[in-house]
């Protein structure tokens, strides 16, 4: 691991330039019927947002319950905001209370599927009350208003209920996604000095449980703020039990009374911390505050998704990432929507599983990852034919750049060729969609995200931060705050304005490259940084380099992403070994496995090539943009910059030592 490098400016044209050959031309309108009874279809919405952009929001925030109202809708001391200062409210009220005080307790919240197949009907009621034991279980337990609690689980509806209870008490949570190995927990429960962790004994996935307390267990070996452990069965698996410390959900929540008294809080108090990689080998914890946050995914939710009363909403995420919590969670439950929650793979027991869980429950919005969707066009499109899709209409992508032909397959297997699609960007860091078509007003292009959302103001720029002319790429920046914006970095200020703030003066980067054609159409070209896209997953280049060279055998390691057709970016990783180690296949395949026990399954390398050299610059920087050409079986681009010519050749010849080809 040696420093990283930085895509070049020539690199990233070139990138674009390729891609844009693509040349999409293809225009959907909305369908007239669409918009005709679109929650938003009059484009004046752009304007009057343009106009004054704090008066724009602050309508969105009166959608929310306050306890007290701000007094000020935005005070920005670039780059930290503070939106609705002043304002007092509770998420859960917000997203639970005042749905079953308006007499709408019955409605379903959640339509429940584990994967084994076994299903529950969760109403707002049913979600309250559930809460409210929760949260004075949480209080039981030591948990209070400024705690963090560390939330490690399936996907069972006892986690939202979780999450909403530490808003309901004041608590922040930090979902840490079930698939992060035990270390990682451990790294993010002591960033976030979390008091409880909550946690199952373990989940399902392709048919067989997995484990979770037993993660948990090693984790918090070396957790030093944790008091106990909430542990709810799920599988029935056998689990390790430290008495005095672990606690069985069910011996402690059923008995509490359903009632519990919203904490007010304060429109910037601490929400939730959800960690993310960057460009070191350590995870950010984004920063989400309260009012900001709820009013930004809730009215994001109801325009992009056009969300009516009987729809039936089903973001196919896990909890664990953000698109779990503004869109499953908090964003749906605010606005009284009834939504679906799926435990499991897309394809167990069979590739039909998604479509028939749309029949069963008539969803009418569906959301999901490009890699997904691959998935599904290599399966076939009869395990969708097969089932009753009449009730979609509309359709929702996010992750990564959706490419047309998966675009277009969504759009006409899926949506019948009647369903508009909305191509979402947007971050971890952004906390909501930025970048996305509303339904009901913009003609969309396959591969394109389209443009800004009113009150959102983004612009695309060269190496100097200067707009590029439309038709041109460059770097994707974000003009003005928003109110669903990370309010940093947990614990450090420096690094959040190192990462997001210094790069262009005075504006937002999110590290991704885009290209505006000529009528203004944003088009994501992916990150510019040491961040790669795997399935929609962000991870740190330098954190699975970090990974590696802490085998003791391996020298020198540089990851770069390869183009993958199924997961987007696939992780293709090159090491030097130490002298005298023999490259073999075992040995590489036994790196793949070590990377998955440092990080996570997520993390494992597609391919580990070993090279007895990488190629440097004469500074000693590695050239990852040559390391990308050989993962991706391209031509070389320039080399003139390389100090030893002869090493990509040696690389070239090295062969392939293990890979993954499921
Ligand atoms: C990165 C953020 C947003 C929830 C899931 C990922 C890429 C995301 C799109 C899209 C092109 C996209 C970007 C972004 N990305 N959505 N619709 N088109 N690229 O959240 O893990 O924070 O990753 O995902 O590169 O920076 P995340």
């Amino acid at each position: 691991m040696t420093k990283p490098d930085e895509i070049t400016p020539d690199e990233l044209e070139h990138q674009i330039a390729i891609e844009s050959l693509l040349d999409e031309r293809r225009h959907f309108p909305p369908p007239a019927a669409f918009a005709a009874r679109a929650n938003v279809n009059d484009p004046a919405i752009y304007q009057r947002a343009a106009d004054d952009y704090e008066a724009f929001w602050e309508d969105a925030a009166r959608g929310l319950d306050w306890y007290e109202p701000w007094h000020t809708v935005l005070d920005w001391q670039l780059p930290f905001a503070k939106w609705f200062v002043g304002g007092k409210l509770n998420v859960s009220y917000n997203c639970l209370d005042r749905h079953v005080n308006a007499g709408r307790g019955d409605r379903v919240a959640y339509y429940w599927e584990g994967e084994p197949g076994d299903r529950r009907v969760i109403t707002y009621a049913d979600l309250l009350a559930e809460t409210e034991r929760t949260a004075n279980a949480l209080k039981e337990l030591g948990v209070g208003r400024g705690d963090r609690v560390a939330i490690y689980m399936p996907m069972v509806p006892e986690l939202p209920a979780a999450m909403l209870a530490c808003t309901r008490i004041g608590a922040a949570h930090t979902v840490v996604f079930g698939g992060f190995s035990s270390e990682s927990l451990a790294d993010r429960i002591n960033d976030s000095e979390a008091k409880l962790v909550i946690t199952a004994d373990g989940g399902y996935r392709r048919g067989k449980p997995f484990a979770l307390k037993q993660n948990v267990d090693a984790a918090v070996e070396s957790t030093p703020s944790v008091e106990h452990v909430l542990v709810l069965r799920r599988t029935g698996q056998d689990v390790a039990w430290k008495d005095g410390r672990d606690v069985w959900w069910h011996d402690i929540v059923p008995r509490q009374e359903a009632n519990c008294e919203p904490e007010r809080m304060d429109s910037e108090d601490m929400l939730y911390l959800l960690y993310t990689s960057g460009t070191t080998a350590k995870p950010k914890g984004i920063l989400h505050t309260t009012g900001g946050y709820l009013t930004g995914v809730s009215a994001t939710h109801r325009w992009v998704f056009d969300l009516k009363d009987d729809d039936v909403f089903w973001a196919a995420a896990d909890i664990g990432w953000v698109t779990g919590h503004s869109y499953i969670v908090y964003g749906p439950l605010a606005n009284g929507a009834t939504g679906v929650l799926y435990e499991g793979v897309p394809d167990f027991p069979d590739p039909s599983r998604w479509w028939e869980i749309v029949e069963r429950y008539k969803v009418s919005i569906l959301y999901a990852a490009p890699t997904a969707i691959r998935a599904h066009m290599k399966w076939g499109r009869q395990h969708a034919q097969t089932r009753d899709l009449s009730s979609l209409r509309l359709l929702g992508s996010v992750g990564e750049p959706i490419n047309p032909e998966a675009w277009m397959w969504y759009h006409e297997v899926i949506g019948g060729g009647r369903c508009p699609i909305v191509d979402t960007w947007w971050q971890t860091e952004t906390g909501g969609i930025m970048i996305s078509p509303l339904p009901g007003v913009t003609t969309t292009k396959p591969g394109s995200a389209t443009m800004p959302i009113p009150g959102i103001f983004a612009d695309v720029v060269n190496d100097d931060g200067v707009s590029t002319p439309l038709g041109e790429g460059g770097y994707l920046v974000i003009e003005k705050p928003w109110p669903h914006m990370l309010r940093g970095i947990y614990g450090n200020p420096e690094r959040y304005k190192e990462t997001y703030w210094s790069r262009f003066e005075g504006k937002y980067f999110p590290g991704d490259g885009c290209h505006r054609d000529e009528e203004g159409y944003y088009w994501l070209m992916g990150r510019v940084d040491d961040v790669m896209n795997v399935s929609g997953h962000r991870l740190s280049t330098t954190e699975i380099e970090s990974a590696l060279v802490d085998d003791h055998r391996v020298a020198e390691a540089a990851v770069v992403g390869a183009p993958d057709p199924l997961t987007g970016e696939a992780i293709f990783a090159f090491v030097i070994l130490k002298s005298r180690v023999e490259p073999t296949p075992e040995l590489g395949q036994e790196l793949r496995t070590h990377v998955a026990t440092k990080i996570g399954a997520i993390a494992r390398p597609k391919t580990v090539m070993f090279t007895p050299d990488l190629p440097k610059t004469r500074s000693g920087k590695i050239m990852r943009r040559l390391l990308r050409d050989i993962a991706a079986g391209r031509p070389l681009g320039d080399t003139t910059t390389l100090a030893d010519a002869g090493v990509v050749e040696s690389i070239r010849d090295a062969t392939t030592s293990a890979r993954d080809d499921e």
